[in-house]
Formats: structure tokens, sequence, C-alpha cells
């Protein structure tokens, strides 16, 4: 057994779960008309109600013990300090000095960063500003219309959704697009309606060796130059956001278009360094201050304020009693809104990529569970698609909606419809509907009493569906920011309690070099030998012959 499972507040919360295995939330509201006060709380613009989860108050005081036994706040202090925490890369987990708005020095290696980080945000501030205003032309002297970010992973997941976030904050005669995948067509379909003479390409990619970012960037290149001819054109339509200074001028980009960051930001955690630039292109320099701003309020909360009112301490530690304690396999993000339509993509790499381990700091096997499966859709959508399997299904899902009290477009009736539901998830998954009720409500319907008992155990809920409710006042820039930090922390304080490593990725390699030796593969004849297992040669060789 692991040093995490034999210990006293992990045995202790063991404990106490067989206690509370009978509880149903509907009791305990009850019972209690100041649940809803005594389980939320307010910070950074943000209310959380965490009251309609499977908790007493000792089961609080007991998930803290746990947080506390696995020195989250020593990890914390040590992450804000510079300390290399990422052991497995030697590294700085500073994403936090991005955003540092306070400007108090953060040293690695006995060096101030913040001088470097607030050049890079000044030099994106005058390049933003000039391509905003239009003095930034392109090859025939006119203003750019379009921005194509081509990146992947953290280099698109956190621009696209912050930008399809921020769209009403979006510059009017500025698009801005993004290309990811390698296949051709994404790539393909965002060219066919752009003019190479206005277009503007940010190749974002901490390594610029990824393969995908590299062929579409490429791919782009020779689009562009298609219609420009001369090469010395291409200083104005690329720029790159890389900390690959002799990748990116191999590739043929001047470095003075380039915006640097450090081996200190994550992949996941870059959308706050110059890997933000599409993002600040499409919305300004001042709303990407703001954005930032929205994340260092809450960098502050989780630093000072005590675990009993600390939103991602709190929201974590929910996360590790349902994970570790119910089996929960998943988790469902829903926000009812529909500018948060990409917030689970970008979830998914960072609470997967980040806590998808199985084994701890020192590289022993894990003996409990890590990462949940992290999925969801914009309400009210996610309603009329999954959500049946989460009110009646087997599987515990514990589930964070998301809303906001005002909407950027008050249509109608829309909104107040929309948070009808917002409401009234949370509600029906907490309280669900018993035998009796479904019997009174049939009755009073007109059924037969025999035509209703037959039904009934299908029109039972169970309820006691455990959900956190997150609601703000508008999606706006300093709102995103504090609710971007929010996961990203929570994601944290699980990694330190699960004692793994949340800053690595080495999952992701092995495809990756698998691609590598099968690429030259497809180009051999139907007959070349394949050195692969019976499935992969029996799928190449079909390709070989069908392509
Ligand atoms: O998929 C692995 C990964 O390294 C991610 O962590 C990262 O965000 C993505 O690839 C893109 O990497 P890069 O920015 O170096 O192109």
């Amino acid at each position: 057994m692991s040093a995490l499972t034999r210990s006293p507040a992990w045995e202790a919360l063991a404990r106490h779960r067989q206690d509370v295995s009978t509880l149903h939330m509907r009791d305990l509201f009850d019972a209690d008309a100041d649940r809803f006060n005594r389980f939320s709380l307010e910070a950074c613009g943000l209310l959380f109600d965490y009251s309609k989860n499977r908790i007493t108050e000792e089961t609080r005081s007991l998930l803290l013990d746990l947080a506390r036994q696995q020195d989250v706040e020593g990890w914390r202090d040590r992450m804000f300090a510079g300390e290399r925490i990422n052991i497995t890369e030697d590294r700085a987990v500073l994403h936090t000095a991005l955003r540092n708005r306070s400007n108090r020095p953060v040293m690695v290696d006995g060096q101030d960063v913040m001088p470097e980080v607030n050049a890079v945000l000044h030099r994106m501030e005058r390049f933003v500003r000039q391509v905003r205003d239009g003095a930034w032309t392109g090859y025939t002297g006119h203003p750019i219309t379009d921005i194509v970010n081509i990146g992947i992973g953290g280099s698109d997941l956190g621009p696209v959704m912050v930008t399809e976030a921020l769209t009403p904050y979006l510059h009017p005669q500025i698009g801005v697009h993004f290309v990811s995948n390698v296949d051709g067509t994404h790539i393909s379909e965002t060219l066919e309606w752009l003019d190479p003479e206005t277009t503007l390409f940010v190749i974002a990619s901490k390594t610029f060796t990824t393969q995908e970012t590299l062929a579409n960037a490429h791919t782009a290149r020779r689009w562009f130059l298609e219609s420009a001819g001369d090469p010395a054109h291409v200083a104005k339509h690329f720029v790159a956001v890389s900390t690959n200074e002799a990748e990116v001028r191999k590739f043929g980009i001047d470095p003075a278009n380039m915006f640097g960051f450090w081996d200190w930001v994550g992949g996941r955690y870059s959308l706050w360094s110059a890997i933000g630039l599409s993002i600040a292109l499409g919305i300004g320099m001042d709303r990407f201050y703001e954005l930032l701003d929205g994340a260092h309020a809450m960098d502050e909360h989780f630093r000072t304020a005590p675990p009993e009112r600390n939103m991602p301490v709190l929201m974590a530690m929910l996360g590790v009693w349902y994970v570790n304690f119910w089996g929960a396999k998943s988790h469902a993000v829903l926000p009812y809104d529909q500018y948060m339509h990409r917030f689970s993509a970008y979830l998914q790499q960072l609470d997967m990529e980040s806590n998808g381990k199985t084994v701890d700091r020192q590289g022993a096997r894990v003996d409990y569970a890590t990462g949940p499966v992290v999925f969801g859709e914009p309400g009210t959508n996610g309603q009329h698609a999954f959500y049946q399997l989460i009110h009646q299904g087997t599987e515990l899902v514990p589930a964070d909606f998301l809303a906001p009290a005002e909407t950027h477009n008050p249509v109608g009736d829309h909104h107040r419809i929309l948070l009808s539901n917002f409401f009234a998830q949370p509600e029906a998954l907490m309280r669900g509907k018993t035998a009796d009720e479904v019997r009174a409500e049939m009755a009073k319907s007109g059924k037969p009493a025999e035509a209703i008992e037959p039904l009934v155990p299908h029109r039972v809920f169970e309820g006691n569906k455990p959900s956190n409710s997150i609601l703000f006042k508008k999606l706006d820039p300093r709102t995103l920011g504090a609710l971007i930090a929010l996961y990203e922390h929570k994601v944290f304080v699980q990694g330190i309690v699960w004692a793994i490593n949340s800053f690595d990725q080495w999952g992701v390699e092995l495809g990756k070099q698998l691609a590598g030796k099968i690429l030259p593969e497809l180009q051999n004849g139907p007959t070349a030998a394949l050195g692969h297992d019976s499935s992969t040669n029996g799928l190449i060789g079909w390709y070989r012959k069908h392509r």
C-alpha cells in the first residue's frame, strides 16, 4: 500500500465515507436551512456554491486535513517561489509570474523574471496596437484583416477557448482563426476564405518542433508565397511565438518577429504568455491585461485564503472525495454560456494532460485513482444529449455548472430560459424524485393506478448527484481570467494530493515516436515489409491498397 492510502488523513476519510454512505443530500438540505451559506463562498467575482455535494462539515474538515497532510500549502508556496517542482523536466512552474500584476520579484535561479515578462508584454503591446490600428500593413500596403493562429495543444486550446469566450470584445474588422489539426482539411478550409495580402500568421509553438504545427506553418507559407512571390514579404505576414529561437530562424521567421517565453511556462498553462498573442490581437492589449488581472486576483486568493475559504482548494478536494472515495471516473464541466463552448475542451488538456499519471513523484506506481475523464458541452445542449446518464445512469458523474447572471446578447426571454435550466439541473440532480412523488404526479395527470406502477421504476430519480455551481456577473476578460486560474489551481492541488508530477506529459511521446516511424512506410508499395503487430500491419496494408 502507498504512503498516501496508509496515511491517517486518507484512512479517516475512508472511514467517514462509510459513515455518510446512506446520507442523502435532500435530507441534508431539509435539515439545515443554512446549508447554502455554510457551503458557498465568493471570491474574484465568482460565487462558488458547493452545498450540493455529498458532504457534511466533518467531510470538509477531513478533506482539508488531507490537503494539509499532503502539504498543499507548502507546495503552493514552492510553486509561486519559482522552485523546480516539475521534477522530471527539472523546471520551475511559473505561469503565475506571467500574470503577476503586482510585479513582486519572482526569482528563478537567483534572477527576477519579472523584467523579462514585462518586456515581452510591452513588445506584444506595441505589435498589437500596430496591427489593430492598421499601422502594420501587409506586403501590398493594406491593413491586416485576418489573424491565423497555427498551433496545437496548449498553443491552440487556450487561445481558441479565450478568443471564443470573449467574442463580444473582438476587433470588428479583424477575424481571428485557429488551425491546429494536421488534417489538411483544417488549413484548407481556413485559407479558402482568406486574402494573403491581409492575413497575418501567428505560428505558436513552445518547442517549434511540433510536427502538426510545422506542417501547417509550411503549408501556410507556401499558400502565402504563391501570391506574394518574394520571400522577403514573409516578414510582414508571419510572426512566431516560441521558446526556441534557433528553430524559428530555421523556419525562416526573423527573430525580430518572434515573441519569446520560457521553459518554466508549461504548454497547457501558456495562454498568459506570448502564446496569448492571437487573443491580444483579437481583444486588444487592455482587455488582455484585464484577463491577466483576473487570473492574478485568483492567484492571490489561492495564495492567501485559508483552506476552508479557498476556492481552488475546496474544489480540488471535492474532486478527490469523489474520485478516491466514491469511485467517480469522470467529471462534467457544463457552462451555460454559448461563448464558453470550448471551455471543457480546454480543461480536458489542462486536467487530463496534467493529472493523467500512474506513478508518483518518486516513480512508484500509485494504488489510488488520479485524474478523472473531463468532458462537457454548453448547457442547455448537453441536457438533450448526455445528462440522462448523469441523472439515471449507474456512473457517478460530479459536475460543475457555470453561468453568467448577465448576457452579452439580451434577446427576448432567452437568458432567463437559459438560467432557469442552469438552476433546475443541479436541483434535480440533488433532489431527485421518489417513487411516491412519481405516483402522485402520475395520478394527478389522470393515469389509472394499474398503468402507473410498471412505470414507476423508470421515472424515479435517485438524486443525491453532486454538483458545484459557479455564478458570475458577466463573462468579461477579468472573470474569465479568474475562472481559468481557478481550474489551474484546482488541478495543481489535486496533483499534490495524489503526489504526482502534474507538469510533464511523457504519455504523449510514444504515439509521436511511432507516427514518425510509420510516416515513411506509408509511401512504400503495397507489398513492402512492415514490422508491427498484425493489427497495425493489417491496417497499414489496407491503407496502401486503398489510398
Ligand atoms: O501534446 C504534447 C504537447 O507537448 C502539449 O503539452 C503542448 O501544449 C503541445 O504538445 C504543443 O507543443 P508546442 O507548443 O511545443 O508546439
